[in-house]
């Protein structure tokens, strides 16, 4: 008689609470870095953006952050590096930490606007010097180009502006975030994007080109043409609307 032969013993099962637990391959620990938020050292991602860096300390932010993305102007940021007694100006969104950095953002630069009719305005230098004399002091000294994290030549269009060039003006600051960088930045106290603004208003109203198309179509709304589709659109289930928007005929 032979005894059955016993296999190597089998190893019992582990309870599940002891059984492994699996886990994804583990990252390679993310460069650090030291920054100081509001005067308190944090370490954060080395690559992370201000704005990232600001989150990742844990702080949450609620004025001073709009499109993320370098479009809104929102998140002005002041900052200084070690060893450099410079003031360097960015956004949060797009400006990525260094080492040492000592931030600060303004969400909110304090700057007054003067209301004014657009119609009683004529498109020449007369409305800057009504509306806006400070940009007379200015001492030409670029620091307003400096600042501007848009690249722009702002001392360009202040002194254009000075010289009643609106189209130029309006040429120079069209992609102006109204961050506000320049003006906190300026020994004249002058408020930049408000000038260029101003400009884009007046260059709209009465220098550019006229569109006839533009024209024919204001007709058209004031004629209510459209109104029995504009009623129709604003019944439509949301998937309607999506498949309406991209049957549309485009030019
Ligand atoms: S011109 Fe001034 S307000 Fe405009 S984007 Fe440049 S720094 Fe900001
Ligand atoms: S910072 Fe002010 S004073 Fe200096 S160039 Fe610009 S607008 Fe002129
Ligand atoms: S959040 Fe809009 S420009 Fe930075």
């Amino acid at each position: 008689m032979m005894a059955k032969k016993k296999g190597p013993p089998k190893k019992k099962a582990a309870p599940a609470r002891h059984r492994p637990v699996k886990t994804a391959p583990q990252e390679p620990p993310k460069e650090m870095l030291m920054v100081y938020i509001m005067g308190k050292a944090h370490r954060v991602p080395a690559d992370a953006t201000i704005m990232g860096a600001i989150e990742y300390a844990g702080y949450q932010i609620k004025r001073g952050a709009g499109c993320r993305e370098g479009f809104c102007g929102a998140c002005a940021t002041v900052y200084r590096l070690p060893g450099d007694y410079k003031i360097y100006t960015g956004l949060a969104c797009t400006t990525l930490v260094q080492e040492g950095m000592w931030l600060s953002q303004l969400p909110v630069i304090p700057a007054q606007k003067p209301v004014y009719d657009i119609e009683k305005l004529e498109p020449n230098v007369t409305a800057f010097q009504v509306l806006y004399p400070e940009i007379f002091r200015c001492v030409a000294c670029n620091t307003c180009t400096k600042a501007c994290p848009q690249s722009l030549e702002v001392m360009d269009y202040i002194q254009a502006a000075i010289r009643g060039d609106i189209e130029k003006v309006m040429d120079l600051s069209f992609d102006c975030l109204s961050c506000g960088l320049c003006a906190i930045r300026c020994p004249a106290e002058i408020v930049h994007y408000n000038v260029g603004i101003l400009a884009r208003r007046l260059y709209g109203r009465y220098l550019a080109p006229k569109s006839p198309e533009l024209e024919k179509r204001l007709q058209e709304i004031k004629e209510k043409k459209f109104d029995k589709e504009y009623k129709e659109m604003m019944g439509m289930k949301r998937d309607e609307l999506k498949k309406r928007y991209y049957a549309r005929d485009t030019e």
